[in-house]
């Protein structure tokens, strides 16, 4: 056996392979990245989102001493029309105070000594009303922590004061509380911690935010999945689906979303946010957009009526490239960022099966490359079960000349192993593939080294595969949609997993350009001097979703011509339990000695119904 290595220039580039995927699943936004500490701010909980919500979810009223009050969530004199429901504390007794106070996320609203907080909130009183307004951090047993007061006046006006904590506590209380007569209104009631990720007011969790940039991924898409083509077609509809105009701009002016991860999301980390975090990771941004097309409730935008959806698509462009002069671009130069954000792809759809799509994508693939022939096009593919292995995105992006085909495909171990090959007889001419969500059913080591095994798969086959990320990211233990995932946090702690630990290796080497390499047979490699001399491996068969049997695996010294038989027979099972266990065999078995030796394996094997056998020596 041999093994060839060719020049650089005869190899693929591997140009941004490894990058993340970031959904707001599990609560990776609202309760996990987005620093909001306050769960429902804005009093725009509802049924819509979830049927156990309501303007008051994660809200209790306060009474001190004597106090009583009636609380309602109104929705005559809103901040503004899109973010239509406040809180009315009418105060009927003072007592000690009455008011309000948030339960937060996870197990409360996590403080930690000497630690300070910006606490934030749009307010105004009943002309009667002539006492400040207290803020309190408290405990669960309404122990102040730290305490600031406000003198509210009759307009809504957003008050904001930095507050510090004397106490480590991660299961706190917000409190406002107030001893006036008549009726105080509160709206977009908001604490975040003081220092958050790069230290923008108003910005990401820094514990999060510190994970993610330490992967150094190439790239990050978002903000989904079927996150963004889920949901109602009128982007005014609560249930919309995402709209990137909607994330824009003032906090409280962003209107509430139903995620169709059964939660409320708050859009407070929004498309400014994403972009602005993507630069400051290094990550090139990849954002996915709908096509007014929900494959799961079936609803699509009539062709007619697409201009708007194209729009949203050439204007987010402008918004991330365009100079000042330009209508999107100059609103990124408001909002604080004149330079751009260099866009340089877009994703159309996600998880796409149906022909209704495919025949919408073309209209947005044609306008996108009239007017930014330089911008990279992902069009879509369902997930890997669903269709017949992909074949209707892969020939909707040959017709139209795409430049990627976002697949997903979650599956187990064995599976990843199994299909290791996957992408070798790929054509470098085709659109590239874009691994979009891809994971093993599992966060053991043994799933990160499958996970690990199948990457290499990756970038052996750089001249097919551009693009790679995990998915889902991130999951607050207290709200899982979703599992495994890369990244595990509470409110005050954040964990890594095997799996993540795989992909910062590979992202933290990634190369620039695969050499290419052509084996015979396969090789052991030399040993550096003073190690043992015999080198001893293990072969690993396995078989994908039903039985194989192997016979008669023998291995071939190229040099000496020995054969060795390593087995007779090795038959693996029909379960998946079964399948793990038995796949294993012959630890020790090869042995070989110092130098490059190089051996062929010859086997006979069957399969039964479909299934699939693969092979590794390690
Ligand atoms: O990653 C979780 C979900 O899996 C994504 O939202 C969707 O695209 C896929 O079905």
């Amino acid at each position: 056996g041999k093994i060839l290595i060719y020049t650089k220039d005869q190899g693929a580039a591997l140009g941004d392979l490894f990058g993340i995927f970031f959904e707001d699943i599990n609560h990776a936004a609202d309760g996990g990245l987005y620093a909001e500490m306050v769960r429902n701010r804005s009093f725009e909980f509802d049924p819509i989102d979830r049927h156990d919500y309501d303007g008051l979810t994660a809200w209790e009223k306060v009474e001190l001493g004597e106090g009583k009050s009636s609380i309602q969530v109104e929705q005559e004199h809103p901040i503004h029309p899109r973010n239509p429901h406040y809180v009315a504390v009418e105060i009927i007794e003072a007592g000690e105070g009455v008011g309000i106070k948030n339960l937060g996320f996870n197990s409360g609203l996590p403080y930690r000594e000497g630690e300070t907080y910006t606490f934030s909130m749009y307010a105004r009183r009943s002309a009667s009303f002539d006492e400040p307004v207290a803020v309190r951090l408290e405990g669960i047993d309404g122990t102040v922590y730290g305490e600031a007061k406000v003198m509210v006046t009759s307009e809504w006006t957003k008050y904001e004061v930095v507050v510090a904590s004397s106490a480590t506590d991660f299961s706190g209380r917000l409190a406002v509380v107030t001893k006036g007569n008549g009726t105080l209104y509160l709206d977009m009631i908001s604490l975040f911690p003081t220092k958050t990720f790069r230290n923008r007011p108003g910005g990401l969790r820094d514990d999060i935010a510190t994970m993610l940039a330490d992967l150094k991924p190439k790239f990050m898409r978002f903000p989904g999945g079927c996150l963004i083509h889920d949901g109602s077609l009128n982007a005014g509809d609560r249930d919309s689906m995402y709209r990137w105009k909607n994330t824009i701009g003032p906090v409280e002016q962003r209107p509430p979303r139903k995620n169709n991860w059964r939660y409320h999301q708050t859009l407070g980390l929004g498309y400014f946010e994403y972009f602005q975090f993507c630069e400051d990771i290094g990550a090139k941004p990849i954002p996915i957009l709908p096509a007014g097309s929900d494959p799961h409730s079936q609803r699509y935008v009539p062709i007619d009526e697409l201009g708007p959806w194209i729009d949203d698509a050439l204007d987010l462009i402008e918004f991330a490239n365009g100079d000042a002069s330009t209508e999107w671009g100059s609103l990124r130069a408001l909002l604080g960022h004149p330079e751009p954000f260099n866009l340089e792809y877009i994703g159309i759809g996600n998880e796409e099966i149906g022909e209704q799509f495919f025949e919408r994508y073309t209209y947005f693939h044609q306008a996108i490359k009239a007017k930014y022939p330089d911008i990279q096009i992902i069009n879509s593919s369902g997930p890997f079960a669903a269709g017949g292995e992909y074949e209707r995105g892969w020939r909707s992006a040959r017709d139209n000349g795409s430049d990627f085909v976002d697949e997903h495909y979650y599956q187990s171990p064995d599976w990843l192993l199994a299909h290791y090959h996957r992408y070798d007889s790929f054509s470098a001419d085709d659109p590239k593939v874009f691994l979009g969500e891809y994971a093993s059913w599992g966060n053991t080591y043994y799933n990160a080294l499958a996970e690990a095994a199948f990457m290499t798969g990756l970038e052996k086959n750089a001249h097919a595969v551009g693009l790679a990320c995990y998915a889902p990211l991130l999951c607050n233990i207290d709200y899982v949609n979703w599992k495994p995932d890369l990244i595990w946090f509470n409110n005050h702690q954040v964990f890594g997993t095997a799996n993540y630990y795989v992909q910062q290796m590979f992202m933290h080497h990634q190369g620039d350009h695969l050499l290419r390499m052509v084996t015979d047979g396969f090789a052991v490699p030399a040993q550096p001097a003073g190690n043992k001399e015999r080198i001893e491996g293990k072969l690993l068969v396995g078989a994908n979703l039903n039985e194989v049997v192997y016979r008669d695996i023998r291995l071939i010294n190229h040099e000496t011509g020995e054969v060795r038989t390593l087995t007779d027979k090795v038959e693996i099972g029909e379960t998946e339990e079964d399948r793990r266990h038995r796949s294993e065999f012959g630890r020790n078995a090869v042995v070989g000695e110092t130098g490059l030796k190089s051996y062929s394996l010859s086997m006979k094997a069957i399969r039964k119904n479909g299934s699939r056998g693969f092979i590794m020596f390690f």
